[in-house]
């Protein structure tokens, strides 16, 4: 077991008191990193130290970003170990699925303090033969997938506390726990749940492929990885930890929508003998007072949570049928702006720091 929790108690402490920790990112370059970095650069906690990209290394993050121009001062370097600046207190990992396994062995007996937040699906799932099943490679680092806590912040929020190491959520399991949570939670869901839900084009990453490019996608509406898309196995893991359920039955079809930004869930399931009452009681119960929770009437809509950390959820129930619906932005909630928030929370900074700016309209 690497994490001694003494130490980094003691370290937290200290962190806390000095304010401000030193941050990298390995992957800075795609979209999900480029949104750490448009978040970092205004967090009150942070001082960015180091950005990577091997396209870009030697280049200044904002000529390759012109957005981020006159904001921040770094050039990309290589993702390389012995040339990252020290002392470094976090890195995160915004990098496609089997980088992070590739390199974290390495940092952990190299930089033994340093925390990780691994936006990759690579320490998600605790059985490595699940990982090979659901992401098509032999997991290289099995021995340290039991360290990573599942960072989906108010559902997991005392775990997170005490993490060194956090896997990220999947954008779409995002949006499917937080719709069905309280409802599997309270037991009010007793048959299999289907669950439809709908991303923009960002959730596939800045590299061009066909299936993903803008006239195919532009007026396009399509199902893919139907009943075997790779975030079911995790949903399903932090489902049986946190609820209690043993295996959940879930049938889940992802579609991709005409739109950039954006994941809109709604999952169905039957129960005879509830009302809209008691399911809207029992989400009362887990998600009032939650700051990034909107509760709504009617339907969740993915332009209210447009660039922010929020999660729009909404509930309905009418003749045995329960559906759970929730709207999120792919790239904040569902990657940066999570991963940031359960960087608040593992430092002990205020949990809305950095992230809590509104939407916009329209
Ligand atoms: N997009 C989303 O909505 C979303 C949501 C949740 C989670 N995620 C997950 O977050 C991760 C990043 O997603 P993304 O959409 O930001 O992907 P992306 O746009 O394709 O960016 C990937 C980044 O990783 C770097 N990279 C690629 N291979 C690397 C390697 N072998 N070593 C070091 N760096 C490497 C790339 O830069 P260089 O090639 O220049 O080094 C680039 O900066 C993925 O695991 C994804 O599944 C994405």
């Amino acid at each position: 077991m690497l994490f001694n929790p003494k130490v980094f108690s003691q370290r937290a402490f200290s962190q806390k008191a000095r304010k401000k920790i030193n941050v990298g990112i390995i992957g800075g370059a795609g979209y999900g990193g480029t949104e750490l970095i448009r978040i970092l650069i205004f967090h009150p906690n942070v001082n960015l130290k180091f950005v990577t990209s091997r396209k870009y290394a030697g280049l200044k993050v904002s000529s390759v970003n012109r957005f981020l121009e006159g904001l921040i001062d770094l050039k990309y370097i290589e993702p390389d170990i012995s040339i990252f600046p020290e002392p470094i207190d976090l890195i995160f990992f915004a990098t496609p699925h089997k980088t992070s396994m590739e390199m974290v062995p390495r940092l952990v007996r190299e930089i033994p303090e340093v925390s990780i937040i691994d936006l990759s699906g690579d320490y998600r799932l605790k059985n490595p033969d699940e990982y090979e099943t659901y992401y098509g490679s032999k997991h290289s680092s099995p021995e340290l997938l039991e360290n990573f806590v599942y960072g989906i912040p108010e559902l997991n929020r005392d775990k997170i506390r005490r993490a060194r190491y956090i896997a990220n959520p999947g954008c779409f399991a995002t949006g499917i726990i937080f719709a069905l949570y309280p409802l599997l939670k309270e037991g009010l869901i007793k048959s299999p749940v289907t669950v439809v839900a709908v991303t923009g084009s960002s959730g596939s990453g800045d590299v061009p492929k066909e299936v993903t490019h803008h006239p195919m996608r532009a007026k396009n509406f399509k199902a893919y990885k139907i009943l075997e898309h790779q975030h079911l196995p995790e949903i399903k893991q932090f489902i049986r930890e946190r609820c209690g359920v043993d295996e959940l039955e879930m049938g889940f079809i992802p579609q991709s929508g005409p739109f950039v930004r954006g994941i809109f869930t709604t999952a169905v399931a039957f129960n005879p003998g509830l009302s809209q009452e008691e399911v809207l009681e029992a989400v009362n119960r887990h998600y009032r007072g939650l700051k990034f929770v909107r509760v709504v009437n009617g339907s969740p809509e993915v332009v209210m949570v447009y660039g922010t950390n929020y999660v729009e959820v909404s509930y309905r129930y009418r003749d045995g049928f329960i559906v759970g619906m929730s709207a999120i932005d792919n790239l904040v909630r569902g990657a940066s702006g999570q991963a940031i928030q359960n960087m608040n929370i593992m430092f002990g900074f205020e949990e809305t720091a950095g992230i809590w700016f509104p939407g916009m309209k329209p």
